[in-house]
């Protein structure tokens, strides 16, 4: 199995926590981090990784070929064959919604480029990470299964689907060892604060209004982003090439539910929530079918939503400083010292 990994957007919520995985993990295993640092990468998520022999970042971004070339030529100097776990994406739905180019010039061209060079630099398999977004919305009952068709309803979850669909030809057409996996709402350390669960912490903690969307009776399937990064090092070493996986907990909550837990778990009163005009277009429900991943590869989460919300509340309360750089815009400082950029 290859032991050279070039990852995107690792300096971001999940793509910090897979890294940490693979530290853990597979000790051995060369790493090269190719990450933009947007709004979203953060270097204080990966103090752990730095000076590392077998870690090397190269801040570049995937909308420039130049800059994969560069990631490339790091891979080859840390030698062994080559794989590639692509996590880069804007991520954010209201950030889509107000502008959805920069989500179309990463998640498609920068995908459609990232495609082209691993095809032809020859890597053994590319893990797609994408989400289950692309299928839209569910009423009140069933699940999404690899079969249900795509039905994107965001500029983020339709740039989702587009880059989907050019792994897909790409499979198809060149025979390129792709892999995509689909997950549900992801929560942990490391989450930026513009996301439901950490935006509630922090403002909680704060004593600030926490806003949720309409009636907050939007339902979503929460997985611990540890299980997440699991299930794509399980794909990413068993999975069968040109197979898509879908990923989550069976985990569903309304969203008032969640606001309702963390405000209980930090001690805050319920007078906090407000609710606030709904976001434009918003999905109802959200519920992954992962009996695939879990009959082909053995997967299934470990965490249990009753303590992983906990540790994930008690993570932003004993990292109240990361917390606070995110915030207050200190952890770009951090990036301008040691980058320029
Ligand atoms: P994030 O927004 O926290 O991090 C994204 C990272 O990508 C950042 O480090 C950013 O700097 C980097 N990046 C953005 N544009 C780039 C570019 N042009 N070139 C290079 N790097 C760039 O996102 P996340 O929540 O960690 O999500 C990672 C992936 O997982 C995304 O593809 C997302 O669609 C998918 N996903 C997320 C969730 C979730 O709940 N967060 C669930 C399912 C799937
Ligand atoms: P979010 O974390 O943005 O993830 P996604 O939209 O990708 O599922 O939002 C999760 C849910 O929480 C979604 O139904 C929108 C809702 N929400 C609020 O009610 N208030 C908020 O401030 C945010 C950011 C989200």
């Amino acid at each position: 199995m290859t032991k050279t990994l070039i990852v995107t957007g690792g300096a971001g919520f999940i793509g910090a926590n897979f890294l940490h995985l693979l530290r853990r993990e597979r000790p051995d295993w060369k790493l090269v981090n190719l990450d933009a640092l947007t709004y979203a990468g953060n270097l204080e998520n990966l103090t752990e990784l730095e000076g590392h022999p077998g870690y090397r970042f190269v801040h570049g971004d995937i909308t420039r070929p130049e800059d994969i070339e560069s990631a490339f030529t790091a891979a080859r100097e840390l030698g062994g064959g080559v794989s590639l776990v692509h996590f880069a994406a804007e991520s954010h739905v209201d950030r889509s919604i107000r502008s959805g180019l920069p989500f179309v010039q990463t998640n498609v061209v920068g995908t459609q480029l990232l495609l082209d060079a691993a095809r032809a630099h020859g890597v053994e398999r590319f893990v797609h990470v994408s989400t289950d977004e692309v299928y839209g919305s569910l009423g009140e009952s069933g699940y999404f299964t690899e079969e249900t068709p795509l039905a994107p309803n965001s500029p983020y979850s339709a740039s989702k689907a587009a880059s989907d669909m050019l792994v897909r030809a790409a499979v198809h057409t060149h025979g390129f060892p792709a892999l995509t996996t689909r997950c549900s709402n992801n929560y942990g350390p490391y989450q930026f604060p513009e996301k439901l669960i950490p935006l509630m912490i922090s403002k909680a903690q704060d004593g600030e209004p926490l806003p949720v969307y309409g009636d907050g009776k939007n339902v979503r399937d929460w997985l611990y982003v540890v299980d997440h990064c699991e299930a794509i090092l399980a794909v990413l070493e068993r999975g069968r090439v040109g197979e898509v996986y879908n990923i989550g907990g069976h985990n569903e909550y309304e969203n008032l539910a969640i606001v309702r837990r963390v405000l209980s778990e930090l001690g805050k009163s319920e007078d906090l929530i407000r609710f606030v005009k709904d976001r434009p277009g918003h999905d109802r429900r959200y519920a992954i079918d992962a009996s695939k991943i879990g009959r082909e590869l053995g997967w299934k989460p470990r965490h249990r939503f009753e303590e992983a919300l906990p540790l994930t509340i008690e993570w932003y309360r004993t990292h109240a400083s990361w917390l606070q750089r995110v915030r207050n815009g200190a952890y770009r400082e951090y990036l301008t010292r040691q980058y320029g950029g």
